[in-house]
């Protein structure tokens, strides 16, 4: 993209320039080995985390070589308190494959950079932007973040074709030139601007051009990863009744609907039959209108039943129970579902 003064990239080096970060350890001599180390222990860790780590590595092994023929404890070690292990690991692995495979040079060709462990397309275009000024595009999450609010691409970027749309966009706004410190810069942007929550428009350069910002709809992005289905469990409530009274017993104070009072509650058909064996029942039950009850982990499929009896029996079960009359009020505490129930009646 031309560097025309009003394009996104000129907006965004302008800002950079002026406000971006330029003095962060890995951003003095820039080798790929010293980016690739700032990468990876950027990639799920915050800056002011990383920079006393990267110290520590690089000082202990200011070669590529240095940590490959380390001792993979000591490379742990170093690493502890960082997190995500795995990246620990795959840190040594990669040293030792450019080690052997690559004469201990680090690549420098996008592909071979991609195919070494633990390095993906945007953390290879990251190490050989910022370290040699190749014009790879990047998109970590920040980068996504401001792209997705910039030109309010919908969905979420787990979906291939979401992630497509994002890479396009940022393959577009990307610079010929100067593709370090709009990467830089870019990554600046998610981290001190259009940061998820509460993002600073009035000091964005290119808050005129957001289409987010512009139709209000900021909060819609980056889109959120859907929500996993809840389960569905069934729960069948006896609705026992005899003469206009209606039974009724105290929950348990944990589980749902914990201390509130409700009809006796059966999983599944044999439950049930088993319970009315011992009743003395006037009639077949009933169903009622079944609804589903939604809570925090899963859905519970009511299947209310009505069953008029004979007469009270004694002792209807070991829970704490009562006979209300219908139609009145009482001062106890019904679940909603009771209350629905009750309405159907
Ligand atoms: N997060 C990932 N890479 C980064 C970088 N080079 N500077 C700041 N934050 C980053």
């Amino acid at each position: 993209m031309e560097a025309n003064p009003t394009s996104f990239a000129s907006q965004i080096l302008s800002w950079y320039h002026q406000h971006g970060r330029k003095t962060l350890p890995w951003q003095h001599n820039r080798t790929p080995y010293r980016v690739w180390l700032s990468e990876v222990m950027l990639q799920q860790t915050q800056v002011a985390t990383v920079i006393p780590y990267f110290e520590r590595f690089t000082e202990r092994f200011p070669t590529l070589t240095d940590l490959a023929n380390a001792d993979i404890d000591e490379v742990l070690h170093l690493w502890t308190g960082l997190g995500y292990y795995a990246r620990g690991r795959n840190l040594h692995k990669c040293a030792q494959v450019i080690r052997d495979q690559h004469n201990g040079e680090f690549p420098t060709d996008i592909d071979t950079v991609m195919s070494l462990p633990g390095i993906g397309r945007s953390t290879a275009g990251a190490i050989l932007s910022l370290s040699l000024n190749q014009p790879h595009a990047i998109l970590d999450g920040n980068v996504k973040r401001v792209l997705a609010r910039h030109n309010t691409i919908d969905g979420w970027y787990g979906v291939k074709a979401v992630e497509n749309k994002l890479w396009q966009v940022a393959i577009a706004n990307s610079p010929s030139t100067e593709i370090q410190p709009y990467n830089q810069a870019m990554m600046d942007m998610g981290a001190m601007i259009c940061t998820r929550t509460k993002p600073k428009c009035d000091r964005c350069p290119v808050a005129a051009s957001c289409q987010a910002r512009l139709t209000h709809r900021i909060a819609d992005f980056p889109g959120k990863k859907p929500k996993k289905d809840k389960p569905a469990k069934r729960g069948m409530l006896l609705v026992l009744l005899h003469d206009n009274q209606i039974y009724l017993e105290k929950r348990p104070p944990s589980g749902i609907w914990g201390g509130l009072w409700c009809m006796p509650q059966f999983d599944n058909d044999t439950a049930l039959e088993r319970y009315l064996a011992n009743l003395p029942l006037a009639a077949e039950p009933e169903p009622l209108a079944a609804f589903r009850h939604t809570f925090s982990h899963y859905h519970l499929d009511i299947e209310p039943m009505v069953a008029l009896l004979t007469h009270k029996p004694n002792r209807v079960a070991e829970q704490q129970g009562d006979w209300y009359a219908l139609g009145e009020q009482h001062s106890i505490g019904l679940a909603a579902a009771t209350e629905k129930i009750l309405a159907q009646l």
